[in-house]
């Protein structure tokens, strides 16, 4: 068997499905929201590593430190012979953590990408003959079936992605990834921390107008997937901090009082001008409520490492 395999665990018309039900109940709805899976497609995934790349967006290079320093401890106090990564993309800083895992067997990348997942397997695979590649093209959020590999298993969730669930959906998906891990098994999750506004609000608003190309991107694939006719040029990206919940919010806000027609959802949608469109939440963390999360998910949080400039936090925690 090639030691790169790559499973579709959705058809590709059940991927169109799930975006038709999201775009036309999203749409429809006050205030108009969208999930930020549909973000991903090729050029999706090309703009997030130029977004990691930016002088302003800290979180990558934050948690690349924190991996860089702490990949030893972690492979010492897991011992894992299967690395599983849910919302892999370009698997890149993973890498420290495959390098320090020697007893490592198989590595179990999870993304709604595909694109990614194989440029991500091929250029690992150069580095690890070794080592075996299963990548699974699914949604984690749908419930996955991992292949029969070797445990003790570690979980990776990177990047600060739980930040992109809402409240609800994190207590699902927590409870989902602990039905993945059998005891002994370990998660090691990556979440960004709350800090001032302004340097949230920069690393999301980037002058480059990177992360605006990445939010205007939707439009691209629904305009694609969909054959809408939003014109991008209509919209201004938002990117502003909540407060209450903790989060950063980015929207796209019509510049004027504009209809867009969605022929394959049905639907002709109005936005006022100024109306904003929610496309992505990015939750911020503090250490009590990380612990709380997992707790209540059936998780013990046993390591809290953070980098130097305390921006950013990886934590191990196993199943209870
Ligand atoms: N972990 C990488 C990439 C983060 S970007 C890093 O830390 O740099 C978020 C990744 O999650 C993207 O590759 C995107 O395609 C994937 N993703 C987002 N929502 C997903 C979902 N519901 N199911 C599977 N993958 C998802
Ligand atoms: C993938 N995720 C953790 C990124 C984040 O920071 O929330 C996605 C992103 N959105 C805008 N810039 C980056």
């Amino acid at each position: 068997m090639s030691p790169l395999s790559i499973t579709r665990t959705l058809p590709a018309d059940a991927t169109t499905a799930a975006l038709r039900a999201d775009v036309s109940q999203g749409l429809s709805r006050t205030p108009k929201q969208l999930p930020p899976k549909w973000f991903y497609d090729a050029r999706g995934s090309e703009l997030f590593e130029e977004i990691t790349r930016l002088p302003d967006y800290y979180p990558t290079r934050a948690e690349r430190e924190i991996l860089l320093t702490r990949a030893d401890q972690i492979a010492a106090a897991t011992n894992a012979r299967t690395l599983i990564e849910l919302g892999s993309g370009s698997s890149d800083k993973t890498r420290h953590l495959i390098g320090a895992l020697t007893g490592l067997h198989s590595y179990v990348p999870v993304d709604v990408s595909e694109s990614a997942l194989a440029a991500a397997g091929e250029a690992l695979l150069a580095d690890h003959p070794g080592l075996t590649v299963h990548a699974l093209v699914a949604d984690f959020q749908q419930g996955i079936e991992l292949p029969d590999t070797p445990g003790p298993r570690l979980l990776a969730f990177l990047g600060g992605t739980l930040g992109n669930l809402v409240p609800e959906e994190r207590a699902a998906f927590l409870r989902s990834v602990h039905a993945l891990l059998s005891p002994g098994d370990a998660l090691l999750l990556g979440t960004d921390l709350v800090k001032d506004e302004a340097t949230l609000v920069a690393a999301y608003d980037d002058p480059q107008g990177v992360t605006a190309a990445f939010n205007k991107n939707v439009l691209h694939v629904i305009n694609r997937e969909l054959g809408g006719d939003f014109d991008p040029a209509d919209f201004d990206h938002v990117a502003l901090w909540n407060t209450e919940h903790e989060w950063i919010e980015m929207r796209l806000r019509a510049r004027k009082e504009l209809t867009v027609k969605i022929p394959d959802v049905d639907l002709a949608v109005t936005f006022d001008a100024g109306e904003e469109l929610r496309t992505e939440v990015s939750a911020k963390f503090r250490k009590d409520g990380v612990r709380a999360e997992l707790a209540a998910a059936g998780m013990e949080l046993t390591n809290w490492w953070t980098d130097g400039a305390e921006r950013f936090a990886l934590s191990l925690s196993f199943r209870a």
